[in-house]
């Protein structure tokens, strides 16, 4: 293993500029939703960065993008990647770090001259962040066969359109297969998105797991009336048992305690007015846990306090799963080398679980699966003052160097 080489630090940090400017926001940041005009735009920078390093570049049914680089020898490649879409208020790392830090490796290796003895990828999912079209990791969940391509393609996102029609919409459907190529590790580069690293002065995560995800959305429909005349007796008011909800999860979380979150991140009122009561109201709840029992605890105390709310308040309630992902255990002989790596590099390394969902956990249904993490200053992400020093972009970078090296040779 050339553990001497090193990536170019100001190369990736060039490219991490450049793909902020497609959907930059005034103030910092970018918005890139999934298969929006944006998402082309930064699809075709990304492409046209891949093809420019020589890499062979497909795109399957899904939208997903793979660059290949041959190796000595054919078979499965090593795959890293991550994704390039972002919420509304996203920053410039989450997801562009793990796949420009993939470009970078790519770009280290041809210039070193380096044939690797199995083949690398650098893949971009589709719409990993779930903003605009529920589940999260969409891309990445069809490509390992967790849901069906007609699925994806025929869900509506939160503007009433399609999957299928944005993908078409922008150009971004390919006519690969979904669940090529065939992978032989897989290994995922992201800020933290969390305080941990930072708070304990490290530089690296080693990440062990990803905690499990639920979302939620209900919709109550109640009874629009005068906001003087109706007696409180006779209200049947779908604004109070959405803001009553929206109390209750955090009285759940704070309960039940450990590593319990609760969000309510969305939450719409119709008809929005003054003097209305509302007649409907639609809102999200996203409860994560590592622990999976607990998760569960929590998502049946949800459904049992609505349930009774909507009873007591006379309205009409109706829930969906948006996404229900179990927590995910990465490989432990992925795990040690990430922190390996790290140590071979002299950066201080802990292993650490992901708050955050990631293409990576549903990587990890088909191949060894690990992460690489660096920290995020303030414990901020999905919003625009999401920030990592250069030092610890390019350490991150370095330890995926390594880490591919070791799993390709
Ligand atoms: C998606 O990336 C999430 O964790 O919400
Ligand atoms: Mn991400
Ligand atoms: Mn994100």
């Amino acid at each position: 293993m050339p553990d001497t080489l090193r990536i170019d630090g100001q190369r990736l940090l060039a490219r991490l500029k450049r793909l902020g400017e497609i959907g930059a926001l005034p103030g910092g940041g970018v918005c890139r939703l999934a298969l929006t005009e944006e998402d082309r735009l930064g699809r075709e920078c990304v492409v046209g960065w891949m093809r420019e390093l020589g890499l062979s570049v497909s795109t399957d049914a899904m939208g997903n993008v793979f660059g290949m680089r041959p190796g000595r020898e054919t078979g499965a490649p090593v795959m890293t990647g991550s994704h390039i879409d972002t919420v509304r208020t996203g920053g410039l790392y989450d997801g562009t770090l793990g796949v420009l830090a993939g470009l970078e490796v790519v770009a280290t290796l041809n210039d070193a001259g380096i044939t690797t003895r199995r083949p690398l990828c650098v893949a971009f999912f589709t719409n990993e962040e779930g903003a605009r079209f529920a589940p999260d990791m969409m891309g990445s969940l069809v490509y390992v066969g967790g849901m069906p391509l007609e699925e994806a393609l025929a869900t509506e996102g939160i503007d009433g359109q399609r999957v299928g029609d944005c993908l078409a919409a922008i150009g971004a459907q390919g006519d690969q297969a979904v669940g090529q190529p065939v992978v032989h590790a897989f290994v995922e580069l992201h800020v933290e998105q969390g305080p941990v690293l930072e708070e304990s002065a490290v530089t690296i995560g080693a990440v062990e797991k990803v905690q499990g995800i639920s979302w939620t959305e209900l919709t109550f429909t109640g009874t629009s009336n005068h906001a003087g005349t109706t007696p409180m007796r006779l209200r049947h008011d779908a604004g109070y048992a959405a803001s009553a909800t929206a109390t209750f999860v955090r009285e759940l979380v704070t309960r039940i305690g450990g590593d319990q979150v609760g969000t309510v991140g969305s939450l719409e009122v119709q008809p929005n007015l003054v003097n209305v009561v509302a007649n409907q109201a639609r809102l999200t709840v996203d409860l994560r846990n590592t622990d999976n029992d607990r998760l569960t605890r929590a998502e049946t105390e949800l459904a049992a306090f609505v349930e009774q709310l909507a009873e007591r308040e006379g309205v009409e309630v109706a829930q969906r799963t948006l996404a229900r992902f179990d927590p995910v255990p990465f490989d432990p002989g992925m795990v040690d080398r990430v922190e390996a790596s790290a140590k071979a590099l002299g950066h201080s390394v802990s292993r650490m679980p992901s708050g955050a969902g990631h293409d990576a956990q549903m990587l990890a249904r088909v191949c060894p699966t690990s992460m690489i993490f660096v920290p995020s200053v303030g414990g901020v992400s999905h919003n625009i003052h999401e920030y990592t020093a250069p030092e610890e972009l390019t350490a991150g970078a370095n330890v995926l160097l390594q880490v591919m090296l070791d799993l390709s040779d």
